[in-house]
């Protein structure tokens, strides 16, 4: 195989190298295509386009593999707590005890939120959604940490603002629940694990601690553990993109928090979940939805939820892991909820219809995750927070790989232009 291609237009040449990545992935590097051919390519929704070099995460879509730092998903979320999670993202190594405890030391000394940010999140529209809160008050933290503002940070400015960040979503993520839900905010403990934090910072009251159940904690763990990172995605994209233009790290958090919040990207967990409950209460006629769901160009035509996927052209393998764990915790907590009936019959409809097996649609990391959420006690409107909460480290690791980055340059497509030619401009009174 060749290490390089020629792409010849117009009489134009352009030798372009062929990158291999790990695992024998190919890339044509394009990067000198415009200046030698005047061409650009066209990529919609960069379905065909590598934006970056990373040695974070390894997805292969057609095998159903997901891998951190080259550590299969199944052992990570079978083996690791999430802290544990985020030094591998962060660091490229799984930690030792040692390393581990300054680790968590580092990010639990930074979880209590300045005065300023709970006074604006007590003043966030109660009618909001959570998302919109958290994207909010993260980027509000630059004005609380006017060190973030330094656009070359040094290599440990970048390691503490990474901890001030991670340990803040933890708080901001509980305490957005807490604001909509019209609780008091609890403040966080130093003696907890940042999951048990979490689970304090939610449920406590200011007369009873909350001492979660380990199933409770264990399930969080997990979903925490499998949402952590998913190279290229849309928000991540974000995140690497806003800060391509050297914005502080909070302000391209904030920027993947929005991203994330599309119902077709970390808010479909809360769509499916409506999505069910509208099945339900519809008798529970999942074979109806289905064809729904294949309605070509028909007016009522939808989208089943927490199935498809951009990459993955076979089951997402940490959907696997949580429709395993959905259906133990489940049990354990003794929860009986229609709905993992309806989500289990609507799975096997879909996955027997050959509209589904067309197109390689099978069920997402966000088809089985809210009836977790759900379990535990999370309103609907949490679960998208859930999953930025859970997408945190990786969002950290690949702001801090692009910063790091001597090659980075600014993020900036071109485009077709397909509006009007030239034309002379005409004075209001001749229009
Ligand atoms: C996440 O990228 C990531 O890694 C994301 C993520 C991560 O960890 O960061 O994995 C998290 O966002 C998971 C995806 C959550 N979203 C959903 O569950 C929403 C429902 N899924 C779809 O909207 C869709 O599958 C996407 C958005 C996930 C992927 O969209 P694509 O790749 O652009 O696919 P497409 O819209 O071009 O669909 C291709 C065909 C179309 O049919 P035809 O026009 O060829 O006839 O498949 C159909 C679509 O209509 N299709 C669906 C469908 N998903 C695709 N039809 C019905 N129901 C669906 N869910």
């Amino acid at each position: 195989m060749s290490d390089s291609i020629k792409i010849i237009l117009d009489g134009k040449t352009c030798e372009c190298p062929i990158i291999t990545g790990v695992e024998g992935y190919k890339a044509v590097d394009i990067s000198k295509l415009l200046a030698a051919t005047s061409h650009i390519t066209f990529d919609n929704g960069f379905a065909n386009t590598g934006a970056c070099v990373s040695k974070i995460t390894f997805v292969d879509g057609g095998n159903g593999i997901l891998r951190y730092r080259g550590y299969p998903i199944q052992e990570l979320a079978q083996h690791v707590t999430f802290t544990e999670t985020a030094y591998l993202l962060l660091e490229g190594e799984l930690p030792t005890a040692r390393q581990l405890q300054t680790f968590d030391r580092s990010v639990t000394k930074h979880l209590a939120l300045p005065g300023g940010v709970l006074k604006s999140l007590e003043s966030y529209p109660k009618q909001g959604h959570p998302m919109g809160a958290l994207a909010a008050m993260i980027c509000s933290l630059a004005g609380h940490y006017p060190e973030s503002l330094n656009p070359d940070p040094s290599a440990d400015e970048i390691r503490e603002i990474i901890f001030q960040m991670l340990a803040k979503t933890n708080t901001l993520a509980a305490c957005s629940y807490r604001h909509f839900s019209g609780k008091e905010f609890i403040s966080p403990r130093k003696d907890l694990d940042y999951e048990s934090n979490f689970l304090h910072m939610m449920f406590s009251t200011a007369k009873k601690d909350y001492h979660p159940d380990e199933t409770v904690v264990s399930a969080i763990r997990t979903l925490l553990v499998l949402h952590a990172d998913h190279e290229q995605n849309c928000s991540t994209s974000t995140v690497r993109l806003a800060g391509s233009s050297k914005a502080n790290l909070f302000a391209s958090i904030s920027a993947g928090v929005c991203a994330l919040w599309g119902p077709l990207h970390g808010g479909a967990n809360q769509e499916v979940m409506e999505m069910l409950e509208v099945i339900h209460a519809d008798g529970g006629d999942v074979q109806k939805f289905v064809n729904r769901a294949k309605g070509k160009g028909s007016s009522d035509k939808v989208r089943l939820m927490g199935f498809g996927h951009r990459v993955y052209k076979n089951y997402d393998p940490r959907a696997k892991i949580i429709k395993r764990r959905c259906m133990d915790i489940l049990k354990k907590l003794g929860v009986h909820d229609p709905l993992l009936e309806v989500a289990l019959k609507l799975e096997d409809a879909a996955l027997k219809d050959p509209y589904f097996i067309e197109r390689k649609l099978y069920p997402n990391v966000d088809f089985y995750s809210g009836l977790i959420y759900k379990a535990i006690g999370l309103p609907t409107v949490m679960f998208p927070v859930m999953f930025a909460l859970g997408r945190m480290p990786g969002w950290l690791a690949h702001w801090k790989e692009m910063k790091l980055d001597p090659s980075t340059r600014i993020g900036r497509p071109r485009q077709v232009y397909a509006g009007s030619a030239e034309r002379r401009f005409v004075p209001m009174n001749q229009r």
